[in-house]
């Protein structure tokens, strides 16, 4: 994948990670996914940030520049951070100019400010859409809590997807609304959804990659499964090392320069 171009409806389902550094990039720009997002969810994941409100524009833009040179084969997508987008114009403008010349292909950002979202488009940034569990109005929204449960919220979700299709984005992230929510809405939008926490019906997914490789022992929420051990292969991986060195079996005479 590497234009927007290529964010369809009805093809095979659209695959996206999220990624922050230039090592896991490298990874999975060898990998089948078709696109990164560099959420800002890297605030909590590699910062230890309760949530996401932390995440600045400068800290985006130094995650977006290390994935973009550990994949320069992937479509990148640059979170835009809290306030960064229902403040000033020019804040909003400064966010996706450093986003974009760290290597950004395109931004996101939650929320429907379809006004911001038509202007950008305009100039000529494409902009993937966020709703349903908006992390960043964690505070607003009582917690990480499913959205979208009452039918005029579900209508609600569907006319503030409507409204950001029409303003241009090509795509929308829907996160944490339930399956028969995220279905009409899907079926009723041109462009496609990318569901976490969405069920099955959206015309992709998305994970954290460190959740989805089971790297994170203190969080697992329902909807992330766990395709590897990674906590307990690096457990594994340090009691072996550290028993190796006090053992003296590390290094052999092999390992060392003669
Ligand atoms: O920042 C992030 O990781 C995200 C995903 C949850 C979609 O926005």
């Amino acid at each position: 994948m590497n234009s927007i171009h290529d964010f369809r409806k009805g093809g095979p389902k659209i695959t996206m990670l999220t990624c922050y550094d230039y090592w896991s990039a490298r990874l999975l720009n060898d990998s089948p996914v078709d696109c990164i997002l560099v959420g800002d969810s890297s605030a909590m994941v590699m910062h230890g940030y309760p949530d996401t409100i932390s995440a600045t524009t400068e800290l985006i833009a130094l995650h977006t520049r290390a994935v973009k040179l550990g994949a320069p084969d992937r479509f990148v997508i640059g979170d835009m951070p809290f306030l960064t987008f229902n403040g000033s114009l020019d804040r909003a403008m400064d966010c996706v100019l450093k986003l974009m010349q760290a290597g950004a292909q395109a931004v996101k950002l939650e929320g429907a400010h379809t006004e911001l979202v038509r202007h950008l488009v305009r100039s000529g940034v494409p902009v993937m859409g966020h709703l349903g569990l908006t992390p960043q109005s964690v505070h607003a929204l009582g917690g990480f809590k499913v959205q979208a449960k009452t039918e005029a919220a579900a209508q609600k979700l569907l006319e503030d997807a409507l409204a950001l299709q029409e303003a241009g984005c090509f795509a929308l992230v829907l996160e944490c609304v339930p399956t028969p929510v995220a279905e009409n809405l899907t079926r009723s939008l041109e462009i496609p959804t990318i569901g976490i926490g969405a069920g099955p019906h959206c015309d992709g997914q998305v994970l954290v990659l460190q959740d989805m490789l089971g790297g994170q022992t203190h969080f697992k929420p329902r909807f992330v499964r766990q395709y590897a051990d990674l906590a307990g292969t690096i457990k594994q991986a340090v009691h072996a090392f550290v028993e190796d060195v006090r053992q003296q079996a590390f290094p052999t005479l092999e390992e060392s320069y003669k």
